[in-house]
């Protein structure tokens, strides 16, 4: 019987899953319940946040950020450019302008010396500077807050990989999410990411007043003020509909309940992915690990230095997917958009270039066995010919 074909990454829905979602449709409530705030309470104690503000997708947290903190037209955000294309997007939705930020191509994440530099190139004040936890690896946070502060900016997390990562600096240690060096961020519950609603989002703050912009952001800017009729409400702002409906909010709840074990899941199949992977060095290698990383990995890349081996990236993804293996790219840098290209002309970033060169995210979900590590890297090895 021929093995099951295992994807890049998938959600964990099992039968409590499936029975918390069930329950949630028998009751009065399909968009806004009480599963919602219970999901944002439970939430915010699992990251260590004051308070959580769920959505409809990650896409939507990152535009509630920038609607919450009043970014706008004549500023800019710095984005670094190895990065899914909602986190540059969120600060056009505003009218601001990106400013890629190049990364380390051994991690693909920006670090204090490519935020630096991208700080020197804006041509605009910078309001917001947005780290992208890439694969679940958190950015020297630390040092990107002290770069931010110096340049008048607030850190807004792209944390969308990284539920439950953390990472030691001298600093203190740092849970994702606790906002220690940032006003807000960002997470998303899409299939792939360490827990699944299908759409989702949420972002996490400790700023109560921020909370309560982050809400009318969500829901139209609506406010229903304090002893008015019962039918009234009052906008000073158009907002959104971003809210995240009850139903999702059931199966949220019931996800947050195993993170622990998905952790531990992602973490094992990580160090099993390590130790398989050290015979095919060096031409392939795992990406890179901060110093202090207690990361839980939303992805699996490796970087692969297809040139030496004369093979492209095309013809190993198809030998892969012919053994029964999924990969992906993460991810074509954002700066390279036709888009982007267009409004900034041609860049050149040459970490986020070369990590491009070399990445391929292997399949890494928490219901995968340790034998299908085996097989993932088995099917690598064959198809680069090692
Ligand atoms: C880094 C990053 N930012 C933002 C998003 C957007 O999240 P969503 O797909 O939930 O809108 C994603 C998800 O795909 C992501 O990977």
């Amino acid at each position: 019987m021929a093995e099951p074909f295992l994807p890049y990454g998938r959600q964990t829905i099992e039968a409590d899953d499936i029975a918390a979602v069930a329950e949630a449709l028998r009751d009065d409530f399909l968009t806004t319940g009480p599963r919602v705030e219970a999901f944002e309470a439970a939430f915010a104690e699992a990251v260590g946040a004051r308070h959580a503000v769920a959505c409809i997708n990650g896409t939507a947290a990152l535009h509630m950020a920038m609607l919450a903190l009043g970014i706008g037209p004549g500023e800019a955000c710095i984005v670094p450019s190895v990065t899914f294309l909602a986190t540059a997007n969120c600060a056009r939705y505003v009218g601001a302008e990106v400013v890629f930020a190049d990364v380390d191509p051994t991690t693909g994440l920006m670090t204090p010396e490519t935020l630096a530099e991208a700080l020197a190139r804006a041509d605009r004040p910078v309001r917001a500077v947005l780290p992208v936890h890439l694969r679940g690896e958190v950015c020297d946070l630390p040092q990107i807050a002290a770069l931010a502060a110096g340049a008048g900016a607030v850190v807004v997390e792209d944390a969308c990989h990284a539920l439950a990562s953390e990472r030691r600096f001298e600093a203190g240690d740092y849970r994702v999410g606790d906002g220690r060096w940032s006003a807000a961020a960002a997470f998303s519950f899409h299939p792939v990411k360490t827990i699944a609603t299908g759409e989702g989002g949420m972002v996490a703050v400790n700023d109560a007043a921020l909370a309560g912009r982050l809400r009318l952001a969500r829901s139209h800017g609506m406010i229903r003020p304090a002893g008015a009729d019962p039918w009234w409400y009052e906008m000073a702002e158009p907002g959104f509909n971003y809210r995240l409906p009850d139903i999702l909010c059931a199966l949220g709840l019931s996800q947050l309940r195993k993170l622990p074990r998905f952790s531990a899941g992602r973490r094992a199949l990580a160090a099993r992915y390590g130790a398989r992977l050290a015979p095919l060095a060096p031409h392939v290698r795992p990406a890179g690990t901060p110093d202090g990383s207690a990361a839980v990995l939303h992805l699996m890349t490796v970087l692969i230095d297809f040139e030496a081996l004369g093979r492209s990236r095309a013809e190993v993804v198809e030998a892969l997917r012919q053994r029964g293996v999924g990969s992906q790219v993460h991810y074509i840098p954002v700066h390279t958009q036709p888009y982007y290209r267009e409004r900034y002309g041609n860049l050149d970033l040459p970490g986020a270039a070369a990590w491009y060169a070399r990445a391929l995210s292997l399949p890494l979900y928490p219901a995968m066995a340790e034998g299908d590590v085996d097989r993932v890297v088995e099917a690598l090895g064959e198809a680069l010919g090692l």
